[in-house]
């Protein structure tokens, strides 16, 4: 047989539900595993308490022009993350495209004005109410689907991400499920939340061929052949360095530059780098031992979906080990979540822990002050139990069933870090600009709260000075797929990376005059945009005007790059300049934007002669208060109302004048 390589998947999802016997699908658009999640969350209870049969399925990995074949006794859910400026998350962009068209091509292909007549669908979007497009992609989904003839059941639902997003997920489910046994003609009263049914079949493995276990690595990783092109499936394995730039008590900013020279990975300026982190091995410990796997640590699982038609087979890449998921696979520093908690409630060890567990995982305040706003993870909310029932936290929980860990406990993600280096200066190395936190092992009261991301870079620093100045690394620093992240013997640490293009770019004509104000790290981009000006103006080009906000704490603590801009600037000349906010060094707080205000008419005048906008930084007040700002200058310079002036602004906007790269 000539052929070769796995038969090509169906992407006729309803023949797929046909063949499985699905009345339900679940689809998710999905950046970061949440919205993935809450599809599984919904295909399971869908299955489990109502018994319908049903499927989460990946958005990308289905033909959604078959929309118009669902059979009218069916129902599809749309569980749509927004991302960034309103955009689809990457694997749903597809679909964003066929609902976007004003004729979309469905497979039935008849002229019918309303091709989705037949389809029922529900619809609920993650967003983040810091952004300007709130639920963007599951409104417009929802006004396009509703515009083809299809017809929703139950009400929207939106979950804000800066606030409440699993507690308007949860009362969103309350009038939706309902609606929901109403359309397919279930009686809610029947339905039941009979034993807990596992999605995942875990299997310990004895002796196994070593080189074909993923210690970390991500799932392409250990596939040979296939040529190289690292991407979020398989980052590259990136040697780091790292200074610091200043320190404040615990709060440590870092400069750390990511060499990829021997790759084919390239990067523009403003673009931002994807590093995959580690989980601290404290916590990995932790973990471990509370759940009575201290021992089993190294011990090689194979783990896979027991339903044939989930879309993801594998959790993460298999076989592993236990230390790997921990460390690796799984976001076990994250805060645990509700839902996570009253899955373990039957497992707790005592009666009187099955009460403090339930008591958390349903009551809002307790949940909020015991977990939420401390940041507690899984492994510390389980031990706390544990000592508070005096008892012994090796192997308090030892009765939970693995593949119940597998199936709570969110993938560990990338982080996401806007580039601080040009890349006409150094195409070959990306820079970022990081606060981090230390990480006391033994923080006792009052309790640090460590975050992964907060503290992963910072531990790649000790590491890397314990390595230059010959001392031991400490056990709790790094380790790395096969343990290859720290080579002491070379004095080399990596990290894994990918590259992720952004919107937020200089103007091709450096002649056009640029306004930046970036408080903090916000002013990493511009570090990038700044030196890659000064490089331009040097080989002889015509550089426009180029301003940077910045603002920090006080001149003499956190000021990022001070030693750097004097020359950058000098060399742009001009009108080119810093202007500096230092908030804490007089009575008032001195900010950006009132510097931004200082020097109304001037910015005015460069916006008047073509000058784009740039705002980097919080998303939540700052940002908006350099909007407002923005507005302003419309009223007071340009005489114009104040509903005129939002226009302008948003007009800038929406023609890539005024960009932002913010975070919440
Ligand atoms: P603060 O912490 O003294 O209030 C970098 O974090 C700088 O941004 C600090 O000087 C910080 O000031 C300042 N900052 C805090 N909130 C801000 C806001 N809403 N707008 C602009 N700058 C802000």
């Amino acid at each position: 047989d000539a052929r070769t390589g796995p038969p090509k998947k169906e992407r006729n999802f309803v023949k797929v539900m046909q063949q499985e016997g699905r009345r339900v699908i679940f689809f998710y658009g999905s950046q970061t595993g949440t919205a993935e999640d809450y599809a599984s969350r919904l295909a399971k209870e869908c299955s489990q308490k109502y018994g319908v049969s049903s499927m989460a399925a990946d958005i990308e990995l289905y033909d959604l022009s078959y929309l118009d074949q669902v059979p009218e006794d069916c129902l599809v859910f749309f569980v749509m993350a927004t991302y960034g400026e309103g955009e689809p998350t990457d694997n749903a962009v597809d679909f964003w495209d066929l609902v976007s068209e004003e004729t979309p091509q469905f497979s039935g292909n008849d002229s019918d004005e309303k091709p989705l007549n037949n389809l029922r669908y529900v619809a609920f979007g993650l967003g983040n109410k810091t952004y300007e497009h709130y639920n963007e992609v599951i409104r417009k989904v929802d006004t396009n689907l509703k515009n083809m003839g299809a017809k929703r059941i139950g009400e929207r639902g939106e979950g804000d991400d800066d606030g409440s997003l699993e507690e308007d997920f949860l009362a969103w489910q309350e009038d939706m499920w309902p609606a929901f046994c109403e359309a397919m003609g279930v009686d809610e009263n029947s339905a039941q939340s009979g034993p807990r049914q596992a999605s995942f079949r875990v299997e310990e493995l004895g002796e196994y061929d070593q080189d074909k276990v993923y210690h970390g690595e991500l799932s392409e990783w250990l596939k040979e052949g296939a040529r190289i092109v690292y991407d979020a499936k398989r980052p590259y394995n990136a040697t780091i360095t790292s200074r610091e730039l200043f320190k404040g008590g615990d709060r440590h900013c870092l400069h750390m530059e990511i060499d990829i020279s021997n790759t084919n990975l390239s990067y523009q300026t403003g673009d931002h780098i994807a590093i995959w982190p580690t989980n601290n091995e404290i916590e990995v410990e932790r973990l471990a031992t509370v759940l009575g796997l201290a021992d089993k640590l190294d011990t090689i699982v194979h783990i896979k979906a027991i339903d044939a038609a989930a879309s993801k087979q594998f959790p993460f890449p298999v076989p592993t080990t236990y230390r790997a998921i921990f460390r690796h696979y799984l976001d076990i520093c994250a805060a645990v979540s509700r839902q996570t908690l009253m899955s373990l409630v039957e497992y707790a060890p005592t009666e009187k822990a099955k009460e403090d567990l339930k008591k958390l995982a349903s009551d809002k305040d307790a949940y909020r002050i015991r977990v939420g706003d401390v940041t507690r993870n899984l492994a510390e909310v389980l031990e706390m139990l544990a000592l508070e029932e005096s008892m012994d936290p090796n192997g308090a929980f030892d009765t939970v069933p693995f593949d119940l860990i597998v199936e709570s406990v969110s993938r560990l993600q990338p982080r996401y870090y806007s580039i601080s280096s040009s890349s006409k200066e150094d195409p070959k190395k990306i820079a970022i600009t990081a606060v981090t936190l230390d990480y006391i092992p033994d923080a006792a009261s009052p309790r640090t709260v460590y975050g992964v991301n907060t503290n992963y870079l910072w531990r790649i620093h000790e590491a890397i000075n314990a390595m230059e100045a010959d001392v031991v690394v400490p056990k709790y620093s790094i380790n790395g797929p096969r343990n290859v992240l720290m080579d002491v013997e070379s004095k080399v640490a990596r990290v894994p990376v990918h590259v992720r293009r952004s919107q937020f770019k200089l103007p091709r004509n450096p002649t056009v005059p640029i306004i930046m104000i970036g408080p903090g790290t916000g002013v990493a981009p511009f570090r990038g945009f700044v030196r890659e000006r000064a490089l331009q103006k040097k080989e002889g080009k015509p550089v426009g005007t180029t301003v940077l906000f910045f603002g920090c704490r006080n001149s003499q603590q956190d000021f990022l790059y001070e030693q750097e801009w004097p020359e950058l600037f000098e060399t742009l000349g001009g009108e080119s300049r810093i202007i500096t906010a230092f908030s804490r060094e007089t009575d008032q707080k001195v900010y950006v934007q009132h510097r931004l205000m200082e020097n109304g008419q001037e910015m005015w005048d460069l916006l008047k002669k073509g000058a784009y906008v740039y705002v980097c930084g919080d998303a939540k007040v700052m940002a908006r208060d350099v909007n407002q700002t923005f507005v302003k200058f419309a009223q007071q310079f340009g005489e114009l109302e104040e509903d005129k002036a939002q226009d302008f602004v948003k007009n800038l906007r929406n023609t890539g004048r005024y960009q932002e790269d913010v975070w919440s």
